[in-house]
């Protein structure tokens, strides 16, 4: 059980209004607390959000130690505030931290932060259809220290930001770019881990697909650049023939919660979901014989987006009808009911702040 010290801003700011977008403004305050070699965490602290100071020389600037997750606060009619599935974000950032030699945080003392955090600002999370509140923790090297080690110092940081749609057209259909030349991960590298070197590895590809009029980057494993692995910033669902097919855990992917959500929620539809390897080829053949009947992407940020376009070099797959199919739309809709609560929480993934 972390003592915060809470130390209110005396200028709060006004509210943002219109469009919110994604990750574009942030709360009055953030939550603080460092570690060093030694003493463990310690001065855990809720402040007002400011500027960092920090060393230049701080590892983290050099050799990207350091680790992010996502999750999201939701607000009822009644002006209650919920997270969804806190706890799975807290045993992912341990995950990560142990690949990434950063010292861990017991679950129920992150858990703990991210609530009093969301308590102090529950007057930030937005009401209006397709709006939350976005929650980055995330966690950083700063040993002043040009050699290439394990930093003794860290901070860990949460900053939230309203939010509404992660791409711009919200719930249309977005289009993909299957990526056949750079790859995101391989198996023993980290790319199971929330770290931001994967996602600078990813923005090559990304400026490519966006170059190509794609939103997103589909990437192939590392190896054979033959098996789907998942999208820049959501993990990929398939429905074929009936089934919901999505790629396994290979460790070179993220597991993501939506996912784990998703596969739990359709299986209590009684739909059978298959875990496996999903090769390249298997895809074009099911659009060939019409048997691709949906793909959707799943992701804190992202929720549930249906993809309307993939591109395999000179192959472009039109989903469906290039709309919403009516099962991504079913998924949407329990999930954000669960999320918002207007929905039976039946697996008890909400959490009352
Ligand atoms: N895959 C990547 C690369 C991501 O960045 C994300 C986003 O967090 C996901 C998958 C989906 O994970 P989650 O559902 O936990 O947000
Ligand atoms: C999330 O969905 O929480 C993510 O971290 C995706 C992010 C890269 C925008």
């Amino acid at each position: 059980m972390l003592n915060i010290a809470i130390n209110k801003t005396t200028t709060p700011k006004e509210k943002p209004t219109g469009a919110l977008g994604f990750g574009k403004n942030f709360t009055d305050h953030m939550f603080i607390m460092n570690y060093t070699k030694g003493i463990g965490w310690h001065n855990p602290r809720i402040e007002p959000y400011a500027n960092l100071s920090l060393s230049p020389a701080s590892m983290v600037f050099h050799y990207g130690q350091e680790m992010f997750e996502g999750l999201k606060g939701y607000k009822n009619d009644q002006g209650e505030s919920f997270l969804f599935r806190p706890e799975m974000n807290a045993r992912r950032s341990n995950t990560t931290c142990e690949r990434m030699c950063i010292p861990t945080i017991p679950e129920e003392d992150y858990v703990q932060a991210v609530r009093e955090l969301v308590r102090v600002e529950s007057d930030w999370i937005p009401t209006e259809k397709g709006t939350s509140l976005y929650i980055r923790p995330f966690i950083i090297g700063t040993e002043p220290y040009l050699g290439v080690d394990v930093s003794k110092e860290f901070l860990f940081i949460i900053i939230m930001s309203p939010s509404g749609a992660y791409y711009a057209n919200g719930l249309a259909p977005v289009d993909i770019w299957i990526e056949d030349d750079y790859v995101r991960a391989v198996k023993g590298g980290m790319g199971f881990a929330k770290t931001g070197g994967n996602y600078a590895s990813s923005l090559a590809a990304q400026l490519k697909a966006h170059d190509e009029g794609y939103a997103q980057v589909l990437w192939l494993d590392g190896v054979e650049r033959k098996y789907i692995e998942e999208v820049g910033a959501m993990n990929i669902f398939f429905k074929i023939d009936g089934t919901i097919v999505t790629p396994h855990l290979s460790g070179s992917i993220l597991p993501g919660i939506t996912r784990d959500s998703v596969i739990t929620l359709c299986k209590s539809w009684g739909m059978p979901v298959e875990e496996r390897p999903i090769s390249i080829d298997e895809l074009l053949e099911a659009q060939k014989n019409g048997t691709l009947e949906e793909v959707f992407g799943t992701g804190t940020a992202a929720v549930i987006s249906p993809v309307g376009k993939l591109r395999y070099k000179d192959d472009v797959m039109t989903i469906g009808t290039g709309e919403i199919g009516t099962f991504s739309q079913k998924v949407y809709d329990t999930l954000t009911g669960i999320q918002l609560g207007t929905e039976d929480d039946k697996f008890g993934w909400r959490t009352q702040v």
